[in-house]
């Protein structure tokens, strides 16, 4: 079928929005219609070119929610009109990694999924020439419709509206995670959480949910720091060299219970490190560093007892967890309504880029209509 997406052609040139061919899915695949999908960093990480293991053309985008159109062969979990949340990070139930409580990163599509491929090492989407045009993420969400394998399709309540339903595909699902699954945040802790994007603000929504009892923001705009305490952060405090000295302050000298760095910046990671307490302190990095960047972390502070984790997708088995976390907002536990600032068209798309570099509101959602 015909259908129109935005394909990055050459890095560091905007995305070229135009029509392309998408096949049928195949066996174990789903067509999905997409209804909504958010700018996230790694869309333009990549479109910059500044990611190595970037490739072109592709159709970017993964921050998805639509509804199943068709499904291929041998498809169970999901059917036509089922709405979905799309995964770049999947769920196939069955590998070393699903099957154990430990850790999110399956291990069924990994190697295929890096280089843009499907499961069966094809792509769907093509030029009206047949050139392919290889996938994203394993989504490839910039665009009307998408064919994606079902084990990387979270199912989600018909009631949830899609335009704020994508978030939990990448930026929301990551802090609120990191806070509710990685670091399992104890009721009445104190938590510190740098950076308030939507990571950092689904980090603080996280503490929250987890019933911590401070909860303070750090970042260096006043109105993100607003918008944190909208999401339950107690306390606030504009970054800086500073930062983990005014930390200690805040917390007689010792530190916090829980820390999480969702800034990217790696001398921010070492603040992380470094206002976690020490005996239990732990902190967790949701940020992606730039290319060959380090984390510097005096030992000292470790064999005094604080923890540094990492955190992909906030360690959510996507196609369990993403559900359970719309739940929660579908019964009111979490605002997801301020982290939208602009509603784009896909045409729209590279402005989504610019106003995220000029970092204007929290999120910008295309729409399809
Ligand atoms: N681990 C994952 O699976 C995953 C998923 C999505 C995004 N990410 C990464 O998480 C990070 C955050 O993503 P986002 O969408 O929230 O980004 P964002 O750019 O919207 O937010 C980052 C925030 O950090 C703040 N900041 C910058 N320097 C600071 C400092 N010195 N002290 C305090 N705050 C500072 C900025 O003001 C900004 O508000 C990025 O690195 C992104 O690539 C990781
Ligand atoms: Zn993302
Ligand atoms: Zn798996």
């Amino acid at each position: 079928m015909k259908i129109r997406a935005a394909v990055l052609e050459e890095f560091g040139a905007p995305l070229a929005v135009q029509e392309v061919e998408l096949e049928e899915p195949r066996r174990g695949e789903a067509l999905v219609r997409l209804v909504a999908c958010g700018v996230c960093h790694t869309d333009l990480y990549t479109a910059s070119g500044a990611d190595p293991s970037g490739y072109a053309p592709a159709v970017l985008g993964h921050e998805g929610a639509g509804v199943v159109e068709r499904v291929g062969e041998g498809v169970e979990s999901v059917a036509p009109g089922d709405h979905v949340v799309t995964l770049f990070s999947p769920q196939c139930r069955e590998c070393i990694h699903c099957r154990d409580e430990r850790t999110n990163l399956c291990l069924a599509i990994r190697e295929q999924q890096n280089v843009g491929l499907l499961p069966d090492g094809t792509t769907r989407f093509a030029y009206p020439g047949g050139e392919p045009i290889r996938h994203f993420m394993g989504t490839s969400t910039f665009a009307e419709y998408t064919v994606m394998p079902e084990i990387a399709l979270a199912k989600v309540p018909p009631e949830a509206p899609l335009d704020r339903a994508c978030l939990f595909a990448c930026g929301l699902s990551t802090g609120l995670g990191a806070a509710l699954n990685t670091a399992k945040v104890r009721p009445g802790s104190t938590c510190v959480v740098f950076g308030a994007g939507m990571v950092g603000l689904g980090a603080v929504a996280g503490c929250r949910l987890q019933g911590a009892e401070r909860i303070v923001a750090v970042d260096l705009s006043e109105d993100r720091l607003e918008l944190a305490r909208g999401q339950g952060a107690t306390e606030t405090l504009v970054g800086g060299p500073d930062a983990v000295e005014r930390i200690l302050e805040l917390t007689d000298g010792f530190g916090a219970d829980y820390t999480f760095e969702a800034t990217g910046n790696v001398a921010v990671m070492r603040q992380a490190v470094e206002s976690a307490r020490m005996g239990w302190g732990l902190a967790t990095m949701c940020g992606v560093a730039g290319k060959g960047e380090t984390l510097d972390v005096v030992p000292r502070y470790l064999i005094t007892g604080r923890r540094v984790a990492g955190s992909s997708f906030g360690g959510v088995k996507g196609r369990d967890g993403v559900p359970r976390v719309v739940e929660r907002w579908l019964a009111g536990e979490l605002d997801v309504d301020p982290f939208v600032s602009h509603t784009l068209t896909l045409d729209e798309v590279n402005r989504g880029f610019e106003l995220m570099e000029a970092q204007d509101g929290i999120r910008s959602v295309i729409t399809f209509s």
